[in-house]
């Protein structure tokens, strides 16, 4: 694809990841991906923002045709995914410098082996002019690696975010527009990738409260034409407040366990609560992962398998912690043969998440009258902490 007009002075360069499926060899891509850059052109001085990921590197190469020269090329981030096709542009443009933070730098040499004398570090809200544009640097850490910054062009009112506020979501628009599907996609790559850092991005999202910005620019998925859209969005997603929900990732072996998921999902549902069932052998984990965002409970289904918990449960449990949601509460629901271990196995595999553990509910073999009156129990808990909470 050529390069996409945003305004006058700037062009939405890059790649669009139509068929990509998987990011990191883990996180499912059910829309694709793109790897923005942003070429922008001062009246005396050109900057590219970001590069691309180099399996898109040719196509890139192609936008770039035109350009005879390139003064900056603003390192937002270090990832490959945005950083990657840094040593075939420093090689095609001699006289480009990057700019990026100071441990921005010690990164990119390190990751891309790029002479350090062609990488130079911007201080927070330092500026750099390109004639008749500004870039204003904003270095900040933890979205989500630790040498990240955003860059502000003043005369447009344009953020560049990089990861920040972006989406998994190739597309031939622009803009996000009328497409409120977006902020889904935006979900589940702020659940995918940023949740872990609510804290830092809190901090962010009340630093940019002194911007005038006028369009969002990631560098993955469209640009946000209206910022309120995602700012507010963010701003609900890193707040300490969770919603009604009870999110249940569950497998089972021979039946006992889903149905003690089944009697805990139609008692949490008379009790008032939404509840997000996942059976671990055909869950999209991207999708399990937007669920924990807001819940305010997580009950995960495991039968015991050798003493500990089955491993896809034991998945799950990892996810959350690696994820750490602001989830409050947390049980395990499940069947045993001989030894109840899967309880205790997932409790300890979570201990990043502050939660309230409530009582398991674990059986031998077949669930009988009383172990559903347990799972009675452990749904009218779970009601009333909400309750109490929301
Ligand atoms: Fe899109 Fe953290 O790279």
């Amino acid at each position: 694809m050529q390069g996409r007009v945003v305004t006058e002075r700037v062009t939405l360069m890059g790649g669009v990841d139509w068929h990509r499926r998987l990011f990191d060899a883990l996180i499912p891509l059910p829309e694709g991906t793109s790897y923005n850059a942003y070429l922008v052109k001062g009246s005396e001085k050109t900057a590219l923002l970001d590069t691309a990921d180099p399996a898109t590197t040719d196509e890139l190469l192609q936008q770039l045709e035109a350009e005879q020269r390139i003064d900056y090329i603003v390192a937002h981030h270090a990832e490959q995914d945005h950083s990657g096709t840094l040593p075939e542009l420093l090689a095609l443009y001699p006289e480009a410098t990057v700019l990026a933070t100071e441990k921005g730098k010690g990164m990119l040499v390190d990751l891309l082996h790029l002479p350090p004398e062609r990488v130079e570090a911007v201080a927070d809200g330092e500026q750099r002019s390109l004639g008749d544009r500004t870039l204003t640097f904003i270095h900040a850490p933890w979205v989500h690696w630790p040498e990240t910054m955003l860059t502000y062009l003043d005369e447009e009112r344009l953020l560049f975010t990089c990861d920040f506020f972006g989406s998994h979501y190739a597309t031939s628009r622009v803009m996000v527009g009328d497409d409120a599907h977006v902020v889904s996609s935006a979900k589940r790559y702020y659940a995918e990738i940023m949740m872990p850092f609510r804290k830092p991005i809190e901090r962010h999202l009340a630093r940019l409260e002194d911007l005038d910005i006028a369009m969002i620019a990631p560098s993955h998925g469209p640009i946000w034409d209206r910022p309120d859209v995602i700012i507010d969005a963010y701003r609900d997603w890193v707040s300490g407040s969770v919603k009604n929900v009870a999110v249940i990732p569950f497998i089972s072996m021979h039946g006992s366990t889903s149905e003690l998921v089944d009697r805990l999902v139609t008692e949490l549902v008379r009790h008032g609560v939404t509840v997000r069932p996942f059976d671990l052998t055909v869950t999209d984990i991207g999708d399990l992962a937007m669920a924990m965002v807001d819940a305010a409970t997580i009950v995960i289904g495991s039968p015991t398998v050798l003493g500990g918990a089955h491993p896809q449960a034991a998945y799950a449990a990892s996810l959350a912690n690696a994820l750490r949601p602001k989830t409050r509460f947390a049980s395990v629901v499940g069947s045993y043969g001989w030894a109840a271990g899967s309880a205790r196995a997932l409790v300890e595999a979570m201990p990043a998440l502050r939660v309230e553990v409530l009582d398991p509910v674990l059986v031998r073999g077949k669930p009988r009258a009383d172990d559903l009156e347990a799972v009675d129990r452990l749904t009218a808990t779970i009601a009333e902490r909400h309750r109490a909470l929301l």
